[in-house]
């Protein structure tokens, strides 16, 4: 034993702040060509998908790829973990294989037990109540446009779904204010809440996008239908829940007059985004779908100590 635990990067609250900038700050060195050589060389990422993706996906492969490593991209359909072998099995067993593992998940349990019995690093591809990448990227993508993000208001409205809860990490970990406007039945976990706010977060929760979009220097949305609410009943309701909460001109007009708008893709335009706002001169989401690639970069350096 006494092997040091792998840097997993698994929840934006299991990592402090400084660690966060670090892994920020490597990977806008990547995006500017500031990282030499191949620091991936000889290494290989195992990527597992149990859901569908194209950013995550395509931004891990060709991350890794650019960094000089290898990516095997893995359906957990094809893999014995898609027919009962255990999270901590697959963990002992890639543990052997490979370098790091990426999981994208329909249930945040098993990228905990994978991370438990893995000695390398595991990274977080998604999960029903998280995506930590996909922060990273926000985070790159607001500063690239705006400076910095700390004491900024943040307006997030829709779903309080896994990117609404890695925003809330992310209050905490960079500093900025999060209004979040959700419908009371789909509001983000009260637990996840008093743990931001005992950290120093500050987080106001409404029923109102107005009230939460008033003078926000970034305004974010996500769909209404995220890939564990797929049933049929489940989208009937979101619809009729989620209807007041669209991003369109009429509510961009209450936020700053140079606020960005955010949204993870992929976007269902006409329901919680308008084609005027997601194609307008607000918008930054094509710039922060790239920045998922150089974000990425720099989670991927830290964890495997390459940087
Ligand atoms: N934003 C995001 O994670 O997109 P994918 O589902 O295409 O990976
Ligand atoms: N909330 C969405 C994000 C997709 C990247 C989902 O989980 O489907």
């Amino acid at each position: 034993g006494g092997s040091p635990s792998p840097r997993h990067f698994l929840e934006l609250m299991d990592l402090d702040a400084a660690t966060l900038r670090r892994m920020l700050e490597l990977g806008v060195q990547a995006k500017r060509g500031q990282v030499p050589g191949k620091p991936l060389a000889g290494k290989s990422v195992a990527l597992i998908f149990e859901k569908p993706s194209t950013r995550t996906r395509v931004s891990f492969e060709v991350g890794i790829r650019q960094l000089g490593g290898d990516a095997i991209v893995l359906s957990s359909k094809d893999m014995q973990l898609g027919r009962g072998e255990t999270p901590a099995d697959t963990a002992r067993v890639l543990s052997r294989y490979v370098d790091a593992i990426m999981l994208r998940t329909d249930n945040v349990a098993k990228i905990r037990e994978l991370a438990e019995h893995a000695t390398i690093p595991v990274i977080n591809g998604l999960t029903d109540v998280s995506h930590p990448c996909q922060l990273m990227a926000d985070i790159m993508t607001f500063e690239e446009h705006r400076g910095p993000i700390a004491g900024q208001v943040v307006a997030w409205t829709g779903d309080g779904n896994n990117v609404a809860q890695s925003f809330i990490q992310a209050a905490a970990r960079f500093g900025f204010t999060l209004r979040l406007a959700t419908p009371p039945e789909l509001a983000p976990p009260a637990e996840l809440i008093a743990w931001a706010r005992a950290e120093g977060a500050k987080i106001e929760l409404t029923t109102d996008p107005h009230a939460a979009v008033a003078g926000a220097r970034c305004v974010v949305t996500d769909t209404w239908v995220s890939m564990s609410d797929e049933t049929a009943q489940e989208k009937v309701n979101r619809h009729n829940l989620l209807a007041p909460y669209q991003v369109n001109e009429a509510l961009l007009k209450h936020a700053a007059p140079d606020a960005v708008v955010m949204h993870c893709l992929p976007a269902h335009r006409g329901e919680e985004i308008t084609d005027a706002v997601i194609d307008g001169p607000q918008s930054v989401v094509f710039d922060e779908a790239e920045n998922r690639l150089h974000a990425q970069k720099g989670v991927l350096l830290w964890a495997l100590g390459q940087a």
